[in-house]
């Protein structure tokens, strides 16, 4: 399934693209290491009445292509260009898994530029298990056989998580690598008291690779944060239990002043 319509723009002189549907309030989606803007396929459909909805292919990944970033900073200032470039002044901000790093650190860094957070599968500390770095350093297809299995919940039906798993097997080995030694070195954990833009944030009850507890970390750190646990959802909440994540940021959307 594609939902969206294909948007071109250039971000540091370079191509950059994303996935575009709806209209009105801009809500700007990141998606994780190794992913591409698919990740928010339901979110593109279910949510196109009540949002320009924009899913980002982040710098070497989905057509975006090119070299991906070394750092969580890299990546928050190109999705900084992209709002430029689209002429987005203020957004609401997603991100799932390490995207949820980068709307964190632009969420920090330029609070004027948002109107509100969506954290969907992420943490404030996102240390990565060394054996998925030493897989992904070999090349081994091992490697995103590992992720594979750590990340969707045991009731999850293969068919719903098919965006993920396409991204994880086409995205180049050094880029998904080079996302996760980005992942490995963020660390926000003491200055999201910091973060004054309304901030949703939605996890996966059934989540292994950004736990339940991540997600309790980041709504009792960021002040005012609203906590949506997912049922039946694992690392992919927004693509495993679409409806109940739509329904979460609706109500976000529609509540903000
Ligand atoms: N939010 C809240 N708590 C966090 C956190 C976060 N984002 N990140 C770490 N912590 C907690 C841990 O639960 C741990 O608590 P504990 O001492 O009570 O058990 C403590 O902080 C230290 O954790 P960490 O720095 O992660 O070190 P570790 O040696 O315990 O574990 C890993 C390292 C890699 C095994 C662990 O981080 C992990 O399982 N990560 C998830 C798997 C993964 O690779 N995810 C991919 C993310 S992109």
């Amino acid at each position: 399934m594609t939902a969206g319509t294909r948007g071109r723009s250039v971000v540091q002189g370079q191509p950059a693209t994303y996935l575009e549907a709806g209209r009105g309030q801009p809500l700007v989606l990141l998606h994780g290491a190794g992913g591409r803007a698919e990740a928010w396929t339901p979110q593109l459909a279910g949510l196109a009445d009540v949002a320009r909805v924009v899913a980002v292919d982040l710098p070497g990944h989905g057509e975006t292509g090119g070299r991906g970033c070394r750092s969580i900073d890299e990546y928050a200032a190109w999705v900084l260009g992209l709002l430029d470039a689209l002429g987005l002044d203020r957004v609401v901000l997603g991100g799932h898994s390490m995207g949820g790093g980068i709307a964190q650190t632009l969420a920090l860094g330029r609070p004027d530029r948002l109107r509100g957070l969506v954290l969907v599968g992420t943490g404030a500390r996102l240390r990565v298990l060394p054996r998925i770095l030493e897989l992904f350093r070999e090349g081994s297809p091992a490697g995103p056989e590992l992720v594979a299995s750590l990340a969707y919940s045991p009731r999850t039906p293969p068919g719903s998580v098919v965006e993920a798993e396409r991204a994880l097997r086409e995205t180049a080995t050094l880029v998904t690598l080079g996302d996760f030694m980005a992942c490995d070195r963020f660390d926000l954990m003491t200055r999201l008291h910091d973060v004054e833009v309304p901030t949703l944030v939605l996890g996966g009850q059934d989540d292994r690779l950004t736990p339940p507890k991540y997600a309790a970390f980041l709504a009792g750190a960021i002040p005012g944060a609203r906590l949506v646990e997912i049922e039946a959802a694992g690392h992919f909440a927004q693509l495993e239990q679409p409806d109940a994540v739509n329904g979460a940021i609706r109500d976000f959307l529609t509540a903000l002043p």
